[in-house]
């Protein structure tokens, strides 16, 4: 499988950039583990306002033991089809499937599947109690799902996983005696406790130093090769899928717009989108950063044509009228991407260049 040095080493992108080359994807045929087809998520709008497009007809495939990362800026949708993935939120249109089988939402298949398919949460404080020991924290997951007579290998072995070592010595700490790092530690091991078999992580760093990080990440590379663990990791932070991904989604006002694996996506993306985000990497030596003008995306006003083109330099530059696709760019919405493993982007410059 292509992927990112696996282990404990993790590549700054600066470096890595230059070493890795654009490896066509295996082609995948097994069934996903976890997958979306055509999903779409509305909230309601408020006062009369229309609704907001969160997600808005997404196919997403995560195969086993590959780690996806979803990326975008924020507000585009990440956290609502990971929650969506979860079953924490009901989807207006399309399919979660687990296993190539529909999500049921009645309460018991719903409580069956949060223990395959484990939440890790960006914040650890906010997600541990300050009032519970590690122990009971990591202990808390196998009691709602019924207690497990050997619950205390169990923890322990799951703290241990975790990278917590010796376990005991951390049972009877509290979520203040520890470093944000360890904190991150206790609420993996949490959902490690339970035996998942894919862990959707949302923004799992974000909130920790620099040297804490690439520990987090390689603990979860670690975790992908020795229990065979699928992911999919919710970041901003394109730096950190170079890192830890073997495939990539971009995620653009509730659309996925561009896909593939890590490789190509980060050293040869084809849509505008992700070569913005990836021009403002400090590490990309991309040349130069192409600041996006126009307004934020707003998931109540999605614009018509390709929802991109009120801020793509393509657009703007010209270059989209040259290859003869700029009024497609405004009239016609570019066709959704498939959820599995191979390159696309969604837009017409990308296609009509590859045609070309
Ligand atoms: N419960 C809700 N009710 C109404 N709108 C919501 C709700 N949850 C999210 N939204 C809206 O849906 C859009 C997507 O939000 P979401 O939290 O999924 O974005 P995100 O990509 O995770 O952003 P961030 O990177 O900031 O975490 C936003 O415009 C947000 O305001
Ligand atoms: S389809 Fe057109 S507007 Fe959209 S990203 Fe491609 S070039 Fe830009
Ligand atoms: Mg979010």
């Amino acid at each position: 499988m292509p992927g990112p040095s696996s282990g404990e080493g993790v590549v700054p992108i600066s470096d890595a950039v230059t070493e890795r080359t654009a490896e066509p994807a295996e082609p995948r045929t097994a069934v996903p583990v976890l997958s979306a087809a055509g999903l779409s998520v509305r909230f309601a709008g408020r006062r009369g306002a229309p609704p907001a497009r969160a997600v808005d007809g997404v196919h997403l495939d995560v195969g086993a033991g590959e780690i996806v990362a979803l990326v975008g800026e924020s507000g585009c949708g990440k956290t609502t089809l990971a929650r969506t993935l979860l079953g924490l939120e009901r989807p207006s249109a399309g399919t979660v499937s687990y296993a190539g089988r529909p999500l049921s939402y009645r309460s018991r298949a719903l409580r069956a599947y949060r223990r395959e398919v484990q939440l890790v949460l960006q914040d650890p404080a906010g997600s541990l109690n300050p009032r519970h020991t590690v122990y009971e924290a990591v202990a808390e997951g196998l009691r709602i799902h019924g207690g497990a007579a050997d619950e205390r290998e169990r923890v322990a072995d799951a703290l241990a996983r975790a990278g917590l070592r010796p376990p005991e010595r951390f049972f009877l700490r509290y979520p203040h005696e520890l470093s944000g790092g360890q904190r991150q530690r206790v609420v993996i091991a949490g959902a490690l406790v339970l035996e998942p078999k894919v862990i959707v992580a949302d923004e799992p760093v974000a909130s920790l130093d620099a040297s804490v990080r690439g520990e987090i990440l390689a603990l979860l590379l670690r975790l992908r090769d020795e229990l065979g663990l699928s992911a999919l990791v919710v970041t901003h932070d394109l730096g950190l899928a170079w890192n830890i991904a073997d495939r990539v989604a971009v995620m653009y006002l509730g659309r996925i717009v561009e896909t593939g694996p890590v490789e190509k996506i980060l050293v040869a993306p084809e849509h505008p989108y992700t070569q913005a985000l990836l021009s403002v990497l400090p590490e990309a030596r991309a040349g130069i950063p192409v600041v996006l003008s126009g307004e934020p995306p707003d998931p109540s006003r999605v614009p018509p044509g390709c929802r991109f083109h009120v801020r793509c330099p393509i657009l703007a530059s010209g270059a989209a009228e040259e290859a003869g696709v700029a009024e497609r760019c405004q009239t016609e919405d570019p066709a959704i991407l498939a959820g599995s493993g191979e390159a696309q982007a969604a837009c017409h410059y990308a296609a009509a260049r590859a045609r070309a």
